[in-house]
């Protein structure tokens, strides 16, 4: 990005409030989130098991509505109160890749990943030379004509991973792609994603327990509490760009990962003494 860009924030969330009935009360899953990820920017979420990030994604796709605050997406603002449609508007206009991989069972490998494709109406052959010039690239070469069931966890989540780039929108939601990825294809996959961003003017959001993996590829590092989940820190990532993984052994990237453990290590002792069964 050049030096006069205009910084935009391309999804802004402010005063962000959600409740589920959990069981059998209602209960605060967010409290008063605000976040902001600027245009062409890549912002990690991390934060104890419960605490609300997959909420708050599906609310930044459109798949579910915050109970009050507001939420903007690529200068579109959604409310809770306005009742402006389906999704906020926001349905359609990110790449997302939800925790659960959802690959359909009676579809191959390969038409499962080309189903975002399809879905925009991209004609079913060219959707899938598109998808096969990734195969390789994404460990699922040769795989290509498997069905899921067949598969191990990691190449699940490599093709549910490709589906979701294969979309190509401008901004990615990303739910832990890499957690059921042996430790090598994780680093792989962190540097392919790296290099991919570097190159193009994507905004990208990722949902990780993994803080190499966080501070390695981020701009900031958002710290949730434990749930009702509000920020706990918005840690900045002034390592030098273009990033690669031999940086995490520098001193530079130690002091970042001390500064961000110790919270996360009091978060994750609240969510176990708060007595909760989430
Ligand atoms: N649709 C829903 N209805 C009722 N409760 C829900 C719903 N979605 C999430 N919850 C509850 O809200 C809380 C937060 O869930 P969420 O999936 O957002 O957490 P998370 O931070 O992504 O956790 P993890 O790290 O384990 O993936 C949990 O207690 C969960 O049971
Ligand atoms: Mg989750």
């Amino acid at each position: 990005m050049s030096m006069d860009a205009p910084i935009r924030p391309k999804i802004r969330i402010e005063s962000v409030n959600k409740s589920y009935v959990i069981d059998g009360q209602q209960q605060a899953v967010l409290n008063g989130i605000d976040l902001t990820v600027n245009e062409g920017e890549f912002v990690s979420i991390i934060g104890p098991s419960g605490c609300g990030k997959s909420t708050l994604l599906n609310i930044i796709a459109g798949l579910d509505q915050p109970d009050s605050g507001s939420v903007e997406l690529s200068g579109v603002t959604g409310d809770a109160i306005s009742g402006d449609g389906f999704g906020g508007g926001r349905l359609g206009q990110t790449g997302y890749m939800q925790q659960k991989d959802l690959l359909l069972p009676w579809r191959s490998v390969l038409d499962n990943t080309i189903l975002g494709l399809e879905l925009r109406g991209m004609p079913k052959r060219q959707a899938r030379e598109r998808a096969l010039e990734f195969t390789e690239e994404f460990g699922l070469k040769g795989f290509e004509h498997q069905y899921p069931y067949a598969l191990s966890g990691g190449m699940r989540q490599r093709a549910a991973f490709l589906r979701t780039m294969l979309l190509d929108q401008d901004v990615v939601l990303l739910d832990e792609p890499f957690g059921a990825l042996d430790a090598l294809t994780r680093v792989q996959m962190q540097e392919w994603l790296l290099q991919l961003w570097e190159s193009v003017n994507k905004t990208i959001v990722l949902i990780t327990h993994d803080v190499d993996e966080a501070l390695l590829l981020s701009d900031r590092v958002y710290l949730l509490t434990a749930r009702p989940g509000k920020t706990a820190l918005a840690l900045e990532v002034g390592l030098p760009r273009p990033r690669h993984y031999d940086m995490v052994t520098s001193s530079e990237f130690a002091a970042l990962k001390s500064s961000l453990m110790g919270p996360l290590r009091s978060q994750v002792l609240a969510t176990r003494s708060g007595g909760q069964s989430g």
